[in-house]
């Protein structure tokens, strides 16, 4: 077993509530997990040594909500947008007919590109939906290959009803036949719940239907429009109701009385020109929140955490601490991940090398590259 040893940290933001902070810091990683992380002073002695040079490590990102298997381009969607045009979530079936089209390993490939482009900004922990397929064979294979690249996986064929069929054969093709070809491939179901796509009663039993065959349920909510689908989220002990945009005051007590995690993603109300979610009002109320990039071709094609921190801060009014916290423990916390999202002894030696003496500077240096180095279960990506 070979230890590496990282000292000269001038600042470790560890993610553990217990000890949120050390200065001069250092760590050991023995067998791709965390063996020590102290003061440098007391570092012990290891195989391997890597110099930090007085920069500040993070947790790896956990970037808990991510639609990355996909074909085709919404370029002109996006322009129509910033042109005046409202984002409705209608530019789904564009993307489902490109998806139908491609063949499994040109989405590989792509959903694969888009996981390095994240591995080489400090995302070490990444959740894929389905739900650009909507049929039991297309929803199927983008799974697979989902599995292929995460073990986050989730079934997503509540993204939208395709064309050509009622909404009450899809609901029925979603909660049986569907299901059962995607259950094998998934740890997450997911709904989006919204005025044009999948109604409160029809969230209720495509989620209660996931839950029986094993999956953990996680709720695209309140994104558009304020609906029930925050409240369905902690009615039903989801994981986490994603968006959280436009929420009544029911729908933040559901959420501080819940184990639910508020994820937040900043990207698509940039990219989709919206008002953001109040984020203030979620942490006053003691709710747990998340940020995530939610990168997918249509609402918002990033696959950047450090730009979805700098929007946290700069649009949401959350302080660099918070933010940086959500998009590493708090993505944990909704994917229900205790090993990844902070460091201390026994977990996973996933972490970002900062070209920063600090995290805020993700928010104080928008748009820069200051990702210095990744460490991956232990491996230092070169
Ligand atoms: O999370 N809201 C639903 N799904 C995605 C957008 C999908 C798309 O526009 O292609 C989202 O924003
Ligand atoms: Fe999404």
């Amino acid at each position: 077993m070979t230890t590496t040893l990282i000292d000269g940290i001038g600042l470790l933001y560890t993610g553990d509530p217990a000890r949120e902070e050390i200065r001069d810091a250092a760590l050991v990683l023995a067998d791709g997990l965390v063996a020590w992380l102290g003061p440098a002073g007391r570092a012990p002695a290891a195989d391997r040594r890597i110099a930090a040079g007085g920069r500040c490590v993070i947790p790896g990102f956990v970037d808990s909500h991510a639609h990355l298997v996909f074909a085709g381009d919404r370029t002109a969607e996006f322009e129509a947008r910033m042109a005046g045009q409202a984002y409705t979530g209608g530019g789904i079936r564009t993307t489902v007919a490109a998806t139908r089209r491609a063949g499994d390993a040109e989405l590989a490939t792509r959903a694969a590109a888009l996981v390095a482009e994240m591995l080489a900004q400090g995302t070490t922990t990444v959740e894929i939906k389905s739900g650009y397929g909507l049929s039991v064979e297309d929803e199927r294979r983008s799974l697979e290959i989902a599995t292929g690249l995460t073990d986050e996986t989730t079934y997503l064929g509540a993204h939208l009803v395709p064309e050509g069929v009622t909404a009450d054969d899809y609901v029925r093709l979603v909660t049986g036949e569907m299901l059962a070809a995607c259950a094998p491939y998934a740890k997450w179901v997911d709904v989006f719940c919204e005025r044009g796509a999948f109604d409160g009663d029809q969230t209720r039993e495509i989620l209660r239907a996931g839950i029986k065959a094993g999956l953990q349920a996680r709720v695209h909510a309140n994104q558009l429009t304020e609906g029930p689908g925050v409240r369905i989220a902690c009615e039903l002990g989801a994981a986490s109701a994603d968006h959280c945009t436009h929420l009544s005051a029911a729908d933040v007590d559901a959420l501080a009385s819940s184990g639910t995690v508020a994820t937040l993603l900043p990207g698509a109300e940039f990219s989709t020109r919206s008002p953001y979610p109040d984020a203030r009002r979620l942490i006053d109320a003691g709710v747990t929140v998340a940020l995530a990039t939610d990168c997918n071709p249509g609402s918002s094609f990033t696959s950047s955490m450090s730009f979805c921190v700098a929007l946290a801060v700069r649009e949401m009014r959350m302080t660099p601490l918070e933010a940086i916290r959500a998009a590493t423990y708090g993505g944990a916390r909704a994917l229900r991940r205790a090993d990844v999202g902070w460091l201390g002894p026994g977990t996973r030696a996933d972490l970002v090398v900062l070209d920063a003496p600090s995290y805020t500077h993700l928010a104080y240096r928008p748009g820069v590259p200051l990702v210095h180095q990744v460490v991956q279960g232990g491996l230092l990506l070169e």
